[in-house]
């Protein structure tokens, strides 16, 4: 029996991938989307979003592009898989989400003249807000990547800035920005996304409980206390804590997880990370 049907799940509650479906609007990403909604809706340029890994930086990205209505909003995700991509090729994908049909690599020149005109056909004529949002922005590692995304910033129409650009990262995100302070200085909003809150937990647990189809009185308070003590709020870490806690909790043979089943799993499941 897998836990799915001793639990009476519909599907696993804990994966560690980003499921839209899943979101929680904590405290700390319904602060950031608003305020990254507010900038957009401003046409306010350059918004940074940091966060140490597991805080939800890839599910608010995902989830703007899904709450953004496309009828007002023109909408690009590029997530930067490696270091070293050439500005061209950035330049080139950020293009074709704005959709420049001609967009190439070895026509920058071309392509950032064609970029201009379609973001003041999208400003001017169809009034739709352009926005790339860009998830592992640390991995830019180039002068020359972050020179290409001050040449987005720099661009104007009638006094207003023709496309909004999100970038999320880890904290080396800093690092990146450095690599061109002109572009530093252009952010207008910087955003640090925070753990949920103790008082969060239980809730999170149970939403995600809940998508699942499943019961919410899994897990009582105090098992909560210590996923918040153990997992410090980051939500991958709760995922893992909890996916593992259901694990040991069905081959006991219980429904209801205390504290002393989560605690067994924390040293086993989370002792390789640091400071657990
Ligand atoms: N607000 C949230 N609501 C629901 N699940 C979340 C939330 N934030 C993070 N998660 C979950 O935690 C895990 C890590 O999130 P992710 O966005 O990949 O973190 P990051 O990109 O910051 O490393 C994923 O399984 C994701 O679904
Ligand atoms: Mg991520």
């Amino acid at each position: 029996m897998n836990i799915e049907e001793f639990f009476a799940l519909k599907e696993s509650p804990f994966k560690t991938t980003v499921d839209e479906k899943y979101y929680f609007s904590s405290v700390q990403h319904r602060t950031a989307f608003n305020k990254i909604k507010y900038v957009i809706d401003t046409m306010g340029g350059l918004t940074v979003v940091i966060g140490g890994s597991g805080m939800g930086k890839s599910m608010l990205s995902r989830r703007l592009i899904l709450d953004l209505n496309p009828k007002e909003y023109e909408l690009g995700l590029i997530i930067i898989a490696h270091t070293g991509v050439a500005g061209a090729l950035l330049l080139k994908q950020i293009a074709q989400h704005m959709g420049v049909s001609n967009a190439s690599e070895s026509d920058p020149v071309g392509t950032i003249s064609a970029l201009y005109k379609q973001l003041l056909i999208l400003n001017q004529e169809k009034g739709v807000k352009p926005v790339i949002l860009i998830d592992e922005a640390n991995m830019f590692d180039k002068k020359e990547q972050m020179e290409e995304l001050r040449g987005l910033m720099n661009l104007e129409g009638q006094g207003q800035k023709l496309i909004n650009l999100v970038l999320l990262g880890i904290p080396e995100l800093e690092h990146s920005l450095r690599l061109d302070p002109a572009l530093a200085q252009r952010v207008i909003l910087k955003i640090t996304l925070g753990p949920l809150q103790q008082g969060e937990v239980k809730a999170y647990i149970n939403h995600r409980l809940r998508i699942a189809g499943g019961s919410e009185e899994i897990f009582d308070d105090d098992a909560c206390d210590i996923i918040y003590n153990v997992s410090r709020g980051i939500p991958r870490l709760i995922n893992t804590l909890c996916l593992n806690t259901l694990w040991r909790a069905k081959d006991m043979g219980t429904r209801i997880v205390n504290a002393n089943i989560v605690t067994a799993v924390a040293k086993e499941s989370l002792g390789h990370l640091n400071g657990i």
